[in-house]
């Protein structure tokens, strides 16, 4: 039993901050992710993502794989949609993440607490919004009952944004580009 909290614990922690995300982003913990709660779930998840490869400050990437974390969970949990469309932009201002689902939408009280307050039932939603609020930027929550989209817009400046260039990694790695 021991053995297996252990182990458990470790796959928790995983999940909760992988190595992936700081080694190689956001861009590519998301991919990872994705991909495992599709397996997991049964929802079939669509992924759009920036097409150079970036970075972006520590605090803004893991905030981001938080709403993406809580989001899809939230769509398993909740809304019983076969399927989710997860988006990223990075444009050189202001980062910009969607999750939207086709699923029922959220129930009333949720929506008019958390757009009267920032609160709501649950502690997902509103710790998602704290954080993103804490970087400057704002969450977004669309819901009816033909699906909920939950959109966080987090405030960017361009030297914030480094590119990365991917033959240089490559390299750094001794295969050939
Ligand atoms: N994608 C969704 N579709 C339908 N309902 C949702 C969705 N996401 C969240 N909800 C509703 O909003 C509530 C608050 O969500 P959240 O803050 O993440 O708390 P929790 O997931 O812990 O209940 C949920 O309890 C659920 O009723
Ligand atoms: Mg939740």
């Amino acid at each position: 039993m021991t053995d297996q909290c252990i182990g458990e614990t470790r796959t928790m922690s995983y999940l909760l901050h992988p190595p992936l995300l700081d080694e190689s982003g956001v861009a590519s913990a998301a991919e990872w992710y994705v991909n495992g709660f599709a397996q997991r779930s049964g929802v079939s998840v669509k992924l759009d993502l920036p097409k150079e490869k970036l970075r972006l400050p520590p605090a803004v990437e893991l905030t981001l794989f938080r709403i993406l974390q809580e989001s899809l969970t939230n769509i398993h949990r909740h809304s019983k949609s076969p399927s989710a469309d997860v988006c990223l932009t990075i444009e050189s201002r202001r980062a910009v993440l969607s999750v939207k689902d086709a699923g029922t939408g959220m129930p009333e009280h949720f929506l008019v607490r958390f757009h009267r307050d920032g609160t709501g039932a649950g502690v997902g939603l509103t710790g998602i919004s704290e954080r993103v609020r804490e970087l400057g930027g704002h969450l977004e929550i669309n819901s009816s009952s033909s699906g909920t989209t939950v959109m966080a817009v987090i405030p960017l400046t361009p030297e914030q944004i480094e590119y990365v260039d991917i033959s240089a990694t490559a390299k750094q790695h001794g295969s050939a580009a």
